[in-house]
């Protein structure tokens, strides 16, 4: 009787705490989501060219790896209460997507909702969490990305938790995305919970304003950045601040691009490319698949870049990596070019939450600038440089 009574002590606080697959996202996760570029307008063609267009284009092997499909797959809910996707979009069916993505050595994720409906009026799990969670798993889903659009009274961390649990039951690892816009709190609680969690409301195509929508805001690549600077000590591995998916190739400058894309890398972001693939540009490409600056993304460390101090409204961001090395990002926030004048060895590097220290008076570093792709000397010598409106340049530094 003891042992029976420990045993459902045991299974309640197992379920108070989550029981989320651990693993899945020792590192940001990188993919592919639906929403930026095609909002509800999405169906299987777009679906299978994306992932087509994923591995022929090379971004595959930049190491995006997950084609997410955001609202609006859903159709009904059967007289059982299981989900289908809407039959006019998805002729195919879930599973032979999943089948078709999978062939291609890629993942496939999908979308839902806590509540009643998803933000784009379709059904959501509330009520059906453990049978939708089912679905998924049979599906071959391996990515829930899961929205907080009409929940009323719900808790969100209890909502989550319930979903969290649902597809532990259900079997299949999934990676599992909150989306509640940083709005509870979830770097809090959303370490054991899931593997990354949405620190703000939506994303817009700007770099730096905000998009009012009456009611809600979606907020530039600066506003998004800004206002959660000072959550990095909750982030790492298998457990991710999300500051949302990218707009690069979405409509932005080449330097607005491109400095998104630095930043996102320095905040250790998951990096789910938000464009059309199949139409990008060169330059777009380019960005995306940047290696050097993904390395920094992907460093094994898990380390959140921070802001060390702003000379001219020109931010400088260090990010710690792997065996004591660094990535140094200036940012520059103006409408107009700036001049760096940076002296390194009156600017020590101190990571204070992560305890990492750069003493450039004490050790020389030489310098690789990672979107010329060319050394840029070592920090003995003051670093000199222009710097383009709206534009980063990107360094990463090792130790002689
Ligand atoms: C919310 C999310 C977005 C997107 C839409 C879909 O706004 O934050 O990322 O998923 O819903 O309706």
């Amino acid at each position: 009787m003891r042992r029976v009574i420990l045993f459902i002590i045991l299974c309640s606080v197992m379920s108070a705490f989550g029981q989320k697959f651990t693993g899945l996202a020792l590192t940001p996760p990188m993919g592919w989501n639906s929403w930026n570029h095609f909002a509800c307008d999405v169906n299987e063609a777009i679906i299978m060219e994306t992932a087509d267009a994923m591995v022929e284009t090379g971004m595959k092997d930049a190491g995006y790896l997950y084609v997410n499909i955001d609202d609006c797959w859903h159709g009904k809910r059967d007289s059982l209460g299981f989900i289908h996707p809407d039959p006019e979009r998805f002729p195919s069916g879930m599973k032979a997507l999943s089948d078709y993505i999978h062939s291609k050595g890629l993942k496939m994720g999908i979308y839902s909702d806590a509540g009643w409906k998803t933000c784009g009026g379709r059904p959501g799990s509330r009520g059906y969490e453990y049978q939708d969670a089912m679905q998924y798993a049979k599906w071959g889903v391996d990515y829930l990305k899961y929205d907080w659009c009409n929940t009323e009274e719900l808790n969100a961390r209890g909502a989550y938790l319930t979903m969290c649990n649902a597809l532990h039951k259900a079997g299949r690892p999934i990676v599992f995305s909150l989306c509640e816009w940083g709005n509870n709190d979830p770097w809090k609680w959303g370490k054991i919970v899931g593997h990354l969690w949405r620190t703000t409301g939506d994303i817009a195509v700007l770099f730096d304003g905000e998009v009012d929508h009456g009611g809600w805001s979606s907020w530039g690549v600066l506003q998004i950045m800004d206002m959660r600077k000072d959550i990095r000590q909750y982030a790492g591995p298998d457990h991710w601040n999300d500051p949302d998916m990218m707009e690069v190739g979405n409509g932005m400058s080449q330097a607005e691009d491109r400095a998104h894309f630095a930043m996102w890398c320095m905040l250790a972001a998951p990096l789910i490319a938000g464009n059309d693939l199949g139409k990008m540009s060169k330059e777009t490409l380019e960005i995306l698949t940047n290696e050097d600056a993904i390395a920094v993304d992907q460093d094994s460390l898990g380390i959140q870049a921070f802001k060390v101090l702003v000379i001219d409204s020109v931010d400088v961001w260090a990010k710690p990596l792997m065996n004591d090395e660094l990535a140094v990002c200036f940012l520059n926030r103006a409408k107009s070019d700036r001049k760096i004048v940076f002296d390194w060895k009156t600017n020590p590097i101190k990571d204070t939450i992560f305890e990492k220290e750069f003493l450039f008076d004490v050790n020389e570093y030489k310098i690789r600038d990672l979107w010329k792709k060319k050394s840029r000397g070592s920090t003995k010598k003051t670093f000199k440089s222009e710097i383009a409106s709206h534009d980063v340049i990107m360094l990463r530094l090792a130790k002689k």
